[in-house]
C-alpha cells in the first residue's frame, strides 16, 4: 500500500463558513463540494482542502442500495452526518434534508433542521425545491440555521419529474427556475445546487444572484461544482449520470483486491510470518512442557 501523499494537517485550516463561499464567488474563486457519508472519505477530502462536504441523501443509492432517495429516514442521515463530522473539521459540512422531513410543515422543518445542527454535528442544512419551499427556508434561517437551495433535477421529486430528466430546457421552464432562484435567495439561501439544468441557463442564473451556485451537470458557469463521490471514484456502477467525471475505478480496484486476498487465503499465502504474532521461545517450550 503506498503512503507517499503528505496531506497539509487538517488543524492548519481555517473552518470554511457560509460567508467564506460568498467570499469566494465575489473573487471569482471556484467552490469545491463533494458528498461524503463516513469517516474515513470525509477525513481525506479535509484534509485535501475541500470547500464543502454535503451528506446528499444520494446515500439511499449509492451507499444503502435503494433505488431512489425516497426511504431515507431522518434517522439515516444523522447517523452519517455523524461519522462525517467526525472525519472533517475545516470544511461547511451540509446534511440534506431527507424526503418527507420538511415538506409536510414549517414547524417540523424547522425542528429537523435543528437536529442535523444539534444531533448531526452538520454547519447547514440542505433542502429540495423553490417557491413551495419559501417558507420553510425563512423558518430555518430564521432559527439561525443555513440553508443551501436545490433547484433542477430534484431526486425527491422523482415520481413527479417523470424520472431523473434535466431540467429548464424550454423558455417558460427556464424562466421558473430564474424566478425560484430569486426566491430562495430572498427567504435567505446561503447558496443554491442548480441540477441537470442547461449550462447557459445555470451561468445566467449565476450572475443575476449574489449567493453562490453549486452546479452539478450544471456546465462551468456556477460558481461551484459538486458530485457525487462514488460516481467520481466509479464506486457505483448502476449507472453514471452524462455530467460525471470519473477520476478513478475504485468499483474494479477493490473487485481485483478482494479476488487477490481470496486466492492468497486458498494458497495460505496470508498471513505471512510478517502479519502474525510470535511469542518467545522460552514461553513456548515452557507452554508444551506443561501440557
Ligand atoms: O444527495 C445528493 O448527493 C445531492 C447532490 C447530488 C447535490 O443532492
Amino acid at each position: 500500500m503506498s503512503t507517499t501523499t503528505v496531506f497539509p494537517a487538517t488543524s492548519s485550516r481555517k473552518k470554511v463558513t457560509t460567508l467564506a463561499l460568498r467570499q469566494k464567488k465575489e473573487r471569482g474563486e471556484p467552490i469545491s463540494m463533494l458528498t461524503a457519508y463516513d469517516y474515513p472519505t470525509a477525513l481525506i477530502m479535509d484534509q485535501a482542502g475541500m470547500d464543502s462536504i454535503l451528506v446528499g441523501d444520494s446515500l439511499g443509492m449509492v451507499v444503502l442500495g435503494y433505488e431512489n432517495t425516497l426511504p431515507v429516514t431522518m434517522e439515516d442521515m444523522l447517523h452519517h452526518c455523524r461519522a462525517v463530522a467526525r472525519g472533517a473539521k475545516a470544511a461547511l459540512l451540509i446534511g440534506d434534508m431527507p424526503f418527507m422531513s420538511y415538506q409536510a410543515s414549517v414547524e417540523e422543518a424547522v425542528r429537523n433542521a435543528g437536529r442535523f445542527l444539534q444531533n448531526g454535528g452538520m454547519d447547514a442544512v440542505k433542502l429540495e425545491g423553490g417557491h413551495e419551499r419559501v417558507e420553510a427556508v425563512k423558518a430555518i434561517v430564521a432559527a439561525g440555521i443555513p440553508v443551501l437551495g436545490h433547484l433542477g433535477l430534484t431526486p425527491q421529486s422523482v415520481n413527479q419529474l417523470g424520472g431523473f430528466r434535466a431540467q429548464g430546457k424550454t423558455a417558460a421552464t427556464a424562466k421558473r427556475l430564474l424566478e425560484d432562484a430569486f426566491l430562495l435567495e430572498e427567504a435567505g439561501c446561503f447558496g443554491i445546487v442548480l441540477e441537470s439544468v442547461p449550462a447557459r441557463l445555470a451561468e445566467l442564473i449565476s450572475h443575476k444572484i449574489s449567493i453562490p451556485t453549486i452546479g452539478i451537470g450544471a456546465g462551468v458557469g456556477c460558481d461551484g461544482q459538486v458530485l457525487v463521490t462514488h460516481d467520481l471514484l466509479g464506486l457505483f456502477e448502476r449507472f453514471t449520470p452524462k455530467f460525471v467525471k470519473q477520476y478513478a475505478d475504485l468499483h474494479e480496484q477493490m473487485r481485483n483486491a478482494f479476488t487477490e486476498y481470496m486466492a492468497d487465503v486458498q494458497a495460505k499465502s496470508f498471513p505471512g510470518p510478517e502479519h502474525s504474532v510470535e511469542m518467545k521461545d522460552e514461553e513456548w517450550e515452557e507452554l508444551l512442557k506443561s501440557l
